[in-house]
C-alpha cells in the first residue's frame, strides 16, 4: 500500500472522510500526539487499526469526538462528564465511562466502559466533523514505540500500512491525553496527562490518582487501564533515571556517562551548567518543555541507534507527574536515587 502524507485541505479532508466511511485508517494530528483513526462504529476497521499497529487487542481503544452530543449514544453521561467536559473539552482529558451497545467490542476490548475524548486541535476537529463519526484512534506508533508527535514520526512507522496521513505539524503537548476514570464513586487518574489532578480536584472536588500510575504492575494484579500491562514507551538504547538533589545527580551521571561515553544525557536546561561542557539533550525550562520534547528525543535516540541515556528526573507534581510517568515506564523503573 502506498502512504500519502498531505497537508490539511479541503481535498485532503474529503479524502480522509471518505477513507474512514469505506472503513479504512487515517492517520491525524491532536494537540498530544498524532492518532490512528479508523470509524468506531466498524468492528473490521476497529481490527485493522490493531493490525496496523501490532497492537495487543485486549488494549482497549479512545474515541474521538468532534462534539459532546456525539457522546450521548456511545455511553451513560452523568453530571459530572459533563461538569468535567464544560471545563477541560475541547481539551487532552480523556473521559471514561459506562459504555451503550452501540459500541462494538473490539473497541473497548471487551469491557463495559468507553473512552472518549474531544482533543483541542483545529485539523482533528475538522477531520473528525468531516467523517461524522466516532473515531477510534490510538496513538500512530507501532506498539512499544514512542507516541508519534509530527507526521514524519507516524510515516517512520506506518509507511506501507496505511493509505493516509494528514500533516498539521508538531503536537504541543507531545504526550498523550490524561485518561480519568469516571464509572467509579471518585474520579481516578488511570494515565496522567496535560489536565493534571489539581485542576480536576478544583473542578470535581475530588480526584485520584491510580496507586499503578508510579509504579511498576505486580505479579498477578489486575490493570485498571489495561494500557499499563503493556510494555511501552520503549526507546531501544536502555534508559536510567537518577533523582535527586541537582548537583548530585549531575554528579552521579558525570560518572556513569564518563565509563560509558556512547551514553546520552537528559537534563533539564538550567541544570546543563552542571555537566561542564558534556553534551546534553536539553529538556527545557519547565515540565511543558520537557512533556513536548521527551518522544521527539527518545525517537531520535533511537534513530541514530544510541544504546544508553541518563535522565534527571522532574517533580511528580502538575505535568511532571505525566512526564515522570512516561519516563518510569520508558526506564522499565530502573531510577537509581543519590
Ligand atoms: O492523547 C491521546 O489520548 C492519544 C490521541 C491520539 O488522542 N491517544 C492515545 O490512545 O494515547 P492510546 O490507545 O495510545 O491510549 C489509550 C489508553 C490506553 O492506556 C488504554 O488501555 C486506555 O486508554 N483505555 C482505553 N479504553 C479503556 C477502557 N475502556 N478502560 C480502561 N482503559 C482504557
Ligand atoms: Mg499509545
Amino acid at each position: 500500500m502506498n502512504t500519502k502524507l498531505t497537508p490539511i485541505t479541503q481535498d485532503s479532508l474529503t479524502e480522509a472522510s471518505a477513507l474512514i466511511q469505506s472503513g479504512q485508517l487515517v492517520a491525524f494530528p491532536t494537540e498530544t500526539v498524532y492518532g490512528l483513526g479508523g470509524s468506531a462504529l466498524d468492528a473490521q476497521a476497529v481490527l485493522n487499526i490493531f493490525r496496523a499497529k501490532e497492537r495487543p487487542v485486549d488494549n482497549p481503544l479512545i474515541v474521538h469526538i468532534a462534539s459532546r452530543d456525539q457522546a450521548f449514544p456511545l455511553c451513560r453521561w452523568t453530571d459530572l462528564a459533563d461538569t468535567l467536559a464544560s471545563a477541560f473539552w475541547p481539551g487532552p482529558l480523556t473521559l471514561l465511562l459506562r459504555r451503550t451497545e452501540m459500541v462494538p467490542d473490539v473497541v473497548t476490548a471487551g469491557l463495559s466502559t468507553v473512552d472518549l475524548r474531544l482533543p483541542a486541535h483545529q485539523g482533528a476537529l475538522a477531520f473528525l466533523r468531516a467523517c461524522a463519526l466516532p473515531v477510534a484512534a490510538p496513538s500512530a506508533n507501532r506498539s512499544g514505540r514512542p507516541s508519534p508527535t509530527t507526521a514524519q514520526h507516524v510515516m517512520e512507522d506506518m509507511d506501507g500500512r496505511i493509505p493516509l496521513i494528514l500533516d498539521g505539524g508538531a503536537s504541543g503537548v507531545g504526550l498523550e491525553s490524561t485518561v480519568l476514570d469516571l464509572s467509579g464513586e471518585v474520579p481516578t487518574v488511570l494515565r496522567p496527562g496535560a489536565v493534571t489532578p489539581e485542576q480536576i480536584t478544583m473542578v470535581a472536588g475530588s480526584c485520584e490518582v491510580a496507586s499503578s500510575v508510579m509504579r511498576p504492575l505486580e505479579v498477578g494484579e489486575r490493570a485498571l487501564s489495561p494500557g499499563m500491562r503493556h510494555r511501552h514507551y520503549a526507546p531501544q538504547g536502555r534508559l536510567t533515571l537518577v533523582e535527586g538533589e541537582p548537583e548530585a545527580v549531575a554528579e552521579a551521571i558525570i560518572g556513569l556517562h564518563d565509563a560509558q561515553p556512547e551514553a546520552r544525557i537528559l537534563a533539564m536546561h538550567d541544570h546543563i551548567p552542571l555537566y561542564d561542557n558534556r553534551p546534553v539533550n536539553d529538556l527545557g525550562q519547565d515540565a511543558a518543555d520537557a512533556a513536548h520534547r521527551l518522544f521527539y528525543l527518545l525517537r531520535s535516540f533511537d534513530a541514530q541507534g544510541v544504546p544508553r541515556i541518563f535522565s534527571e528526573t522532574l517533580p511528580p507534581t502538575g505535568l511532571g507527574l505525566a512526564v515522570m510517568n512516561r519516563l518510569a515506564r520508558a526506564a522499565e523503573f530502573d531510577i537509581i536515587k543519590v
